[in-house]
């Protein structure tokens, strides 16, 4: 059965052919561990690193390199910035459509630390609810329920303006849209690898600005300072406790070069096509809700359901019937989904990436149109 993959919301699939030739290289080359040792092999595993960590500076234009610190994933990056970044006793503004990566830390330092939480749906409402204790604004760039992208030109403003930090969480973004963390004065970006920036999923990273500065939630070994007895004060070994996942770093590195290869506007004018062909052809079937930004920029996430029926079922229809995957339920965004009325029944989205083509999106949407009919 032929397959067709829109759940790339939750990690891309599939991945450039450049991203499995570094992973190979990486685990039959540059296999040593980086910074432990002086010989030469750690030393070019090493550098591979440093390579890295350049293309990450330069892509986003992250003024100093070695203020982007690798993560496991961007839930570690988001714990990094919110219970690291985040003084106790202050309150910080965030919005409804905030995966629990973010939603959990916060709600975590609203019972630890006594912060005020205060919910947004939209950019818009960000400036009207800064009190004189609000000390962050911490957003989900774009949501990955309904793709509604937060215009981080007007936050970063508005950031600046009141000496706010601007913790961003561009999961759903990086790889699609264009981040710049010096234009749009982010104090931490959130970075997950397997997404739109096409890596292997256990690969993350926060990059924050020149004299951020954030507690360590971890400690362990840097290969660095060797006899200090505390963790090291220096980025990025502060944030980088315990062995570098290389494969990891280089299939990202190499996700970069492929986005940089085709170029991100083409990317991202691709998928926009794939988005606007989908929401248009779904305003012809009757009885089926769309859930769309709540901005006027949509993301390429788009959810749905069909009247009278489960969210989960018509996943499962989708996926067994068709070869069609996508994600039903509740995306871990729970609050979003009260948002949008859809805490009861969830919902099904559909994700778009890079290697989706006009053609799938006419297939989904004839067998959303024949199932829709047959309710
Ligand atoms: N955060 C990912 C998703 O939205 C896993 O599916």
């Amino acid at each position: 059965m032929k397959t067709y993959y829109f759940d790339n919301s939750a990690t891309s699939s599939p991945k450039p052919e450049r991203v499995l030739r570094a992973l190979d290289l990486s685990v039959r080359e540059y296999n040593a561990n980086p910074g432990r040792a002086g010989h030469r092999k750690a030393v070019e595993t090493g550098r591979k690193i440093y390579e890295v960590r350049e293309k990450i500076a330069q892509f986003f234009n992250v003024k100093n390199s070695l203020n982007i610190a690798f993560t496991a994933n961007a839930t570690e990056a988001l714990n990094f910035a919110i219970k690291g970044g985040i003084p106790e006793k202050s309150h910080v503004i965030t919005t409804n459509f905030e995966h629990n990566s973010v939603l959990r830390p916060l709600f975590y330092m609203r019972d630890e630390k006594e912060v005020k939480l205060t919910f947004v749906n939209t950019y818009d409402e960000i400036e009207k609810n800064i009190t004189s204790e609000t000390k962050a604004v911490v957003i989900n760039h774009i949501s990955n329920v309904n793709g509604t992208v937060q215009d981080i030109d007007v936050i970063g403003k508005i950031c600046k303006k009141y000496s706010l930090l601007f913790i961003l969480d561009a999961s759903q973004s990086a790889g699609y849209s264009y981040i710049d963390m010096e234009k749009y004065n982010i104090d931490i970006l959130c970075l997950t690898g397997h997404k739109s920036l096409f890596g292997i999923q256990g690969i993350g990273a926060i990059c924050l600005k020149d004299g951020v500065e954030i507690r360590p939630l971890l400690e362990g070994g840097t290969g660095s300072f060797s006899k200090l007895l505390r963790q090291p004060k220096e980025m990025p070994e502060l944030l980088e406790a315990g062995t570098l996942n290389t494969p990891g770093i280089m299939s990202l590195g190499a996700g970069i070069d492929f986005i940089n290869e085709i170029g991100l506007d083409k990317i991202r004018e691709h998928e926009n096509r794939l988005s606007e062909r989908f929401l248009s052809g779904l305003k012809d079937i009757e009885k089926i809700k769309v859930y769309k930004s709540l901005t006027n920029e949509q993301g390429p996430v788009i959810s749905l359901n069909i009247d009278g029926v489960d969210s989960g079922d018509l996943a499962q229809i989708l996926d067994e019937e068709f070869g069609i995957f996508v994600r039903s339920g509740f995306h871990c965004a729970p609050l979003a989904h009260k948002t949008i009325g859809t805490y009861e029944q969830g919902a099904v989205r559909f994700s778009f990436g890079y290697f989706n083509t006009y053609k799938e999106i006419e297939f989904v949407l004839s067998v959303l149109k024949n199932i829709a009919l047959q309710i």
